[in-house]
This record gives structure tokens, C-alpha cells and sequence, in this order.
């Protein structure tokens, strides 16, 4: 009997908050660990308080793995010393933001061309601390061969995982996510190795798990938002009939709009908000484009709310 894949949420950033991982839970629960986006340190060495709310304990309900982009050791000690002191004891360190924003500082896939300051980074993480880090990196910034120089200095720390996204940064998101690559990776490295990327369907996930035989970590991002059933279809094979299923996506949604009108600073804010999570959800109903149109041109509340209704309705 084959054992059941172990689901993880991608960090998302603006996306997957604890808002939305709390109410993943509370209406899904079936993922194995979630991952905040990630925490960075400002120019003047604080981290936004925006940020620092999603590590807040009371602020979530599920395991969360913090995840951390730091560009040295000293941005290392420094972020692992304020979340540990929130009670945590794994964090995940991001070598794999693709946007130049975050490259040019030589955070993110902006460490990949450099071995040496991976080593550092994880020296430092070991010998500092008391604690169990995990990474998620792309193939290389430019070069897919960069991280053939990285897999011996990660087999050399004892990480708790190390989470794939195999495309380089400079493709952001164009091209397929190589499983080939995966595949020669996996066979090199000595530890647990996650796959992620471009996982939107259970049939997607079928013939990657196919091409990735005996594969049993998962981590995806776009394919939940999308369709937060995802994972239970994975796990559990699990379909619900289509009023379920629209039971759900509403006391979902419900969740998110009444979590997130406590933040905002006014409607506006909370409708975009929302709009931007539409545009992924959108693809859990019949017709995404003509859904997440109507959603987009609905720019006061109380349209707002009308436009909802006329969703979950005309679904039925
Ligand atoms: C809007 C957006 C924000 C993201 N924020 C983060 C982040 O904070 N940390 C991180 O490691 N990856 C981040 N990612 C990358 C995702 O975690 C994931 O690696 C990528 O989307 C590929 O997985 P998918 O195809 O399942 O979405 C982000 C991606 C997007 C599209």
C-alpha cells in the first residue's frame, strides 16, 4: 500500500497570511505544515509589525514553520533570535525568491550563486542555535549548474528538509519546472527532499508523482489557492458532490472576508483584499474569468456582497 503524500502550503506572500491558513484549516484540514511567507529585516535592522503578526502564537491555529530570507549570517542570528523567542523550534530559510528586488540584495536565489555564503548561513544556523532549520531554494539564480555546487554543503548540515523548486530564478515562472532536475537532485542529496511547483490539479499531481516515483513530500502554492480541495483529493481521494462543495467555498470565503474585515483599515482595503485572493479561487468555479471579472468590477461592499451572493447562487 502505497503511504499518503504529506501535503505542505508554499509560503505566499500577500497571500498565505495567517488569515488564510487558519481558515484552510478550520474548512480543510489536510495539509501537513504550513510556511509563512517570509520575514525580512528592514534597512533600519526592525521587522514590519505587518510581518511580525504572523509568527504572533495566538495568531494561529496550525503548526506554521516560519520562514526567514535572510542575506547574511548576521540577518540570520538576528531573525532566528526573534522568532525563537516566540517559541519556535524549525525554521525555514528562503534561497529562492526569484525577483531581483530580493536577488540584487543577495537574498532569496540571490545566495545560489554562492556556495560560500550558504555554508556560512548554515554554520551559523547549526552552531548558534538549538534549533531545526529547513530550506527551500530554487535550482540556480541563472544557472541550473548552480546547484551542483550546493548539494554537498546542504548534506553536510543535518536539515530537517529541503524543499524544491526546480526552475532557476531568472525563468520566474516560464518554462516547466524540470523533474528531471528534481529527479538527479533527489538522488544526490542525503536528505528529505520536497517537491514544489506547478501542481494545480489532482491529474497534475498524478503524472508528477509518476515521474517522480516513490516521491512522498509535496509542497504547493498556486494549485491551493486555486482549489482548496486540493489537498484531500490528493490525500484522501476525497470529491464532494457540488452543493458540498459550494457549502464549503462560502463558510471558506465567509471566514476569510469576516477574518479580514477585522484588519483592514477600511472597505477598499478589504475588498482588494479579497479580489486578490479571487483571482485565484475564481478557479474553483465554472466559468473562473467571467467570475473573477465580476468580483474585480465590484468595488464598493455592498456590491461586493451582492456580486457573492449571485456566485454561490447561480452555481446550484
Ligand atoms: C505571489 C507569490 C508570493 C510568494 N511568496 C513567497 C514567499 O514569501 N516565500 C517563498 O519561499 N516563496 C514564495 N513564493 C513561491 C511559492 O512558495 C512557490 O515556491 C511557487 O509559487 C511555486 O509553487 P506552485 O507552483 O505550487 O505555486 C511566492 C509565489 C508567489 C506567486
Amino acid at each position: 500500500m502505497k503511504d499518503t503524500p504529506q501535503i505542505y502550503l508554499a509560503p505566499m506572500q500577500g497571500f498565505t497570511d495567517f488569515v488564510y491558513r487558519n481558515a484552510l484549516h478550520r474548512h480543510f484540514n489536510s495539509i501537513d505544515k504550513y510556511f509563512t511567507p517570509y520575514l525580512v529585516l528592514e534597512n533600519d535592522g526592525s521587522v514590519r509589525n505587518s510581518k511580525l503578526k504572523e509568527i504572533f502564537p495566538e495568531n494561529n491555529d496550525q503548526v506554521v514553520i516560519p520562514q526567514i530570507l535572510p542575506a547574511n549570517e548576521e540577518e540570520l542570528v538576528r531573525l532566528t533570535d526573534l522568532i525563537a523567542g516566540y517559541g519556535y523550534h524549525e525554521i525555514n530559510i528562503n534561497m529562492a525568491c526569484p525577483y531581483p528586488m530580493v536577488t540584487r540584495r543577495g537574498r532569496g536565489a540571490g545566495l545560489l550563486p554562492s556556495p560560500e555564503k550558504i555554508e556560512m548561513l548554515l554554520k551559523t544556523a547549526f552552531s548558534k542555535f538549538d534549533l531545526q532549520f529547513s530550506v527551500k531554494l530554487r535550482a540556480g539564480l541563472e544557472s541550473f549548474q548552480e546547484i551542483e555546487a550546493i548539494i554537498p554543503i546542504l548534506n553536510q548540515y543535518p536539515l530537517t528538509e529541503i524543499i524544491l523548486h526546480p526552475r532557476i530564478a531568472s525563468q520566474l515562472y516560464k518554462g516547466a519546472a524540470d523533474k528531471a532536475l528534481f529527479r538527479s537532485v533527489r538522488d544526490k542529496i542525503s536528505l528529505p527532499l520536497i517537491y514544489n511547483g506547478d501542481i494545480f490539479t489532482l491529474n497534475d499531481f498524478e503524472i508528477c508523482s509518476q515521474e517522480l516515483e516513490g516521491q512522498s513530500g509535496w509542497m504547493i502554492g498556486r494549485g491551493i489557492l486555486s482549489d482548496p480541495f486540493l489537498p484531500q483529493k490528493i490525500k484522501y481521494g476525497q470529491e464532494y458532490d457540488n452543493a458540498t462543495k459550494l457549502k464549503v467555498l462560502k463558510a471558506f470565503h465567509d471566514d476569510l472576508f469576516g477574518n479580514y474585515s477585522l484588519s483592514a483599515a477600511n472597505d477598499r482595503q478589504l475588498i482588494i483584499k479579497m479580489t486578490q485572493h479571487w483571482e485565484y479561487l475564481s478557479h474553483s468555479f465554472i466559468d473562473p474569468h467571467k467570475t473573477y471579472k465580476k468580483i474585480k468590477k465590484a468595488t464598493r461592499l455592498d456590491r461586493y456582497q451582492n456580486v457573492i451572493t449571485e456566485i454561490f447562487n447561480q452555481q446550484e
